[in-house]
């Protein structure tokens, strides 16, 4: 079973709904211990798999709530927004815990909970980050492509990054706080190749960009089109720390 196919996702309805630590202790007490062996091997064998992990909880949550929406398959869903496809990854790992899961507990752990977990168990795994996940989250049956635009845009200034998290009841404080994911993972050329070459009828590069970083960011990404993909966090590109914000105070001014 996985968490893609619409039809499986029912679960028994409970009346509760506020979000438990040990949710699971004694309906599927080997739930969470089961995501985070899956996420420490595929981690160990891709570090990138953590970053992708921590981004899909996020791009799930952002749209609809926390309830698996991002992960769902229909004609055509969330997965095929493009700022899910082709950038989203670490699907494999969500299917292979649930599919463990249900061995062993049949309709009982949400395709959410395990996807919040999993985003966890990355921070543990990559930055040694440690908290608890509340759980009980109910799996969406609904996923629609264009729903997914309410995710922030990488051409988004401070502003507008400010409204969209605003919408979700996310503050500016937070929205910051939130963007530290950056310190791993990549992003694909595509996803910021206007701000280099076709910014404006009049600068066809962001001129608020700092333009050593935008000359280096050309020779990676070479035009028209590149497949290729830059680390966010260069200097310490596989541990989720600190580094993203002392980056960033480093290039101002
Ligand atoms: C503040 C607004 C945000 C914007 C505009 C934004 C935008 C982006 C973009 C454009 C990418 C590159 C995607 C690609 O081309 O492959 C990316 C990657 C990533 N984002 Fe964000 N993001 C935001 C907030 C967040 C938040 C809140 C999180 C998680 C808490 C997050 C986690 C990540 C991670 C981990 C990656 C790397 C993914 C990978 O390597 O597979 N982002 N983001
Ligand atoms: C292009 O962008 C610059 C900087 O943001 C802005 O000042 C200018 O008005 C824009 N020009 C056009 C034609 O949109």
């Amino acid at each position: 079973m996985v968490c893609s196919l619409v039809l499986i996702l029912s679960i028994v309805p409970r009346a509760s709904a506020s979000l438990k630590v040990d949710f699971y202790k004694t309906s599927c007490p080997s739930a969470e211990a089961i995501v985070r062996r899956a996420v420490n091997r595929a981690v160990s064998l891709n570090r990138g798999i953590a970053a992708g992990l921590i981004r899909m909880h996020f791009h799930d949550c952002f749209v609809r709530g926390c309830d698996g929406s991002v992960l769902l398959e229909s004609t055509p869903s969330e997965r095929d927004h493009p700022a899910n496809n082709p950038s989203l990854r670490g699907f494999e790992v969500i299917d292979e815990e649930k599919a463990q899961i249900e061995a062993e507990c049949p309709h009982t752990v949400s395709c959410a909970d395990i996807l919040a977990f999993a985003a966890r168990d990355s921070a543990n795994k990559v930055g040694g980050i440690k908290y608890e996940v509340p759980a009980g989250r109910r799996d969406g049956r609904v996923s629609i492509r264009e729903e997914a635009s309410q995710l922030p845009r990488p051409t988004a200034n401070a502003q507008e990054l400010i409204r969209d998290f605003e919408k979700k009841g996310l503050s500016a404080d937070e929205m910051v706080t939130l963007s530290g994911a950056h310190s791993i993972g990549v992003s694909h050329c595509s996803s910021f190749s206007d701000s280099l070459y076709s910014f404006n009828t009049t600068f066809p590069q962001d001129p608020s960009m700092d333009p050593k970083f935008a000359a280096s960011l050309k020779t990676k990404c070479p035009p028209p089109l590149s497949d290729n993909t830059v680390v966010l966090e260069a200097s310490t590109p596989n541990r989720l720390d600190n580094n993203y914000y002392l980056l960033l105070d480093m290039s101002r001014s």
